[in-house]
C-alpha cells in the first residue's frame, strides 16, 4: 500500500505529460474544412463511349445519380489535406449495417474490375475520416446526407439542365443552378475534356462536383479560397450509360458482398 502511495505523484506527472502530448498531436491534425467529392457517371464513365471507363459493382447498379466519392479533410490555412491519422486505422463493415443499402446505390467504387465497394469505403475511412473527430457510422452517415442535401440532379434538372448527349450548356448556367442550393463560392464543376479530333475538336464533360463543407460535416460553407474548375465555357452534361455491350463488362466471377458472412468474418 505504501508503495502505491509513493507512485502516485510519478504517475500524475507522467500521465500530464501524455495528456499534453497528446493534445498537442490532436490539435495539430484537426481538419477546419471538408470537401464533399461527387461524381456523374455520364461523364465520369464516359458514357458516349458505352462507360468503357467504369464496371458496374458486384453490387448491382448503382443510383442513376450524382454519387459520393469521398469526404476529404483539410486544414483551411496551409490549403493542405489532413490525411491517415492514425496508423492503427480500422475499417469495420459492422457499424454500417443500416446504412449499407444506401452505400451500395450511392457511395460505389464503379472503377474496373467490378468490385463491392468495400476496399474504397476503408481507404476513404482511414484517409480522411479518420481524421474527423467523427465515429465511422456518423462520418458516413453525414457524408450521405450532405449528397443528399446539395441535391444536384435535380437542381440542375429544374434549371433546365437535363442529361443529353447533343446538348452543350453554359458553365455559367450551371453555376448559377447549383448555387441556389449550395450558395455562391462553395463549389467547383470539375470536367474532363475528351478530343475528337485531338487538338481541335473536344467537348468538355461535367465529371463531378466538389463543395466545401464544415468540419463537422453538417452544412455547406463558403470556401476560404475559390476552388478551381477545369471546366470551359461550355459542358456536356452525359446520359448514364453503363458498358452492357460494347465496354468492359462486369465481372461474373467477382463476389458480391454478402453482408451477413462479411460480418461475420469482421466480428
Ligand atoms: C481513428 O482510429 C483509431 C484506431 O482504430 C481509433 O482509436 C480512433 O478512435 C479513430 N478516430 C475516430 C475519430 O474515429
Ligand atoms: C443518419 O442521420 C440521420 C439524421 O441525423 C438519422 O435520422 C439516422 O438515424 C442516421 N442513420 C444512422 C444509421 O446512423
Ligand atoms: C476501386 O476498385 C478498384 C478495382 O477493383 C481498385 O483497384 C481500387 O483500389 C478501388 N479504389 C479504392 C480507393 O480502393
Ligand atoms: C431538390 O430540388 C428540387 C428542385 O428544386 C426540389 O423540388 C426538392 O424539394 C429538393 N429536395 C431536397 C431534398 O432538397
Amino acid at each position: 500500500m505504501a508503495g502505491s502511495n509513493e507512485a502516485l505523484p510519478g504517475l500524475c506527472f507522467l500521465g500530464l505529460l501524455l495528456c499534453l502530448c497528446s493534445y498537442s498531436a490532436a490539435a495539430a491534425s484537426t481538419p477546419d474544412l471538408l470537401y464533399l467529392n461527387l461524381l456523374w457517371p455520364g461523364g465520369y464513365c464516359h458514357s458516349v463511349n458505352l462507360g468503357e471507363d467504369c464496371c458496374i459493382p458486384t453490387t448491382g447498379e448503382p443510383a442513376a445519380d450524382f454519387l459520393v466519392q469521398s469526404l476529404e479533410t483539410y486544414d483551411s490555412s496551409s490549403g493542405n489535406p489532413i490525411t491517415n491519422c492514425n496508423s492503427h486505422c480500422r475499417f469495420l463493415i459492422n457499424p454500417l449495417v443500416d446504412l449499407i443499402e444506401d452505400m451500395f446505390a450511392y457511395w460505389p467504387n464503379l472503377s474496373c474490375p467490378s468490385n463491392n465497394g468495400m476496399d474504397q469505403w476503408r481507404y476513404v475511412w482511414c484517409t480522411y475520416g479518420n481524421c474527423t473527430s467523427l465515429s465511422e457510422v456518423v462520418y458516413f452517415n453525414r457524408t450521405l446526407l450532405l449528397r443528399e442535401q446539395a441535391n444536384i440532379s435535380a437542381t440542375l434538372n429544374s434549371y433546365g439542365i437535363v442529361p443529353d448527349a447533343s446538348i452543350t450548356y453554359s458553365l455559367e448556367k450551371i453555376v448559377k443552378a447549383l448555387e441556389s442550393t449550395l450558395g455562391s463560392s462553395s463549389f467547383a464543376v470539375e470536367c474532363k475534356r475528351r478530343y475528337t479530333v485531338w487538338p481541335l475538336l473536344y467537348d468538355d464533360y461535367l465529371t463531378g462536383i466538389r463543395v466545401c463543407v464544415s468540419s463537422d460535416a453538417t452544412t455547406f460553407v463558403s470556401c476560404p479560397t475559390v476552388l478551381p474548375t477545369n471546366c470551359g465555357n461550355n459542358v456536356k452534361f452525359a446520359p448514364i450509360l453503363y458498358a452492357s455491350s460494347g465496354g468492359r463488362q462486369r465481372d461474373p466471377t467477382a463476389n458480391p458482398l454478402r453482408l451477413p458472412s462479411a460480418m461475420d468474418m469482421l466480428l
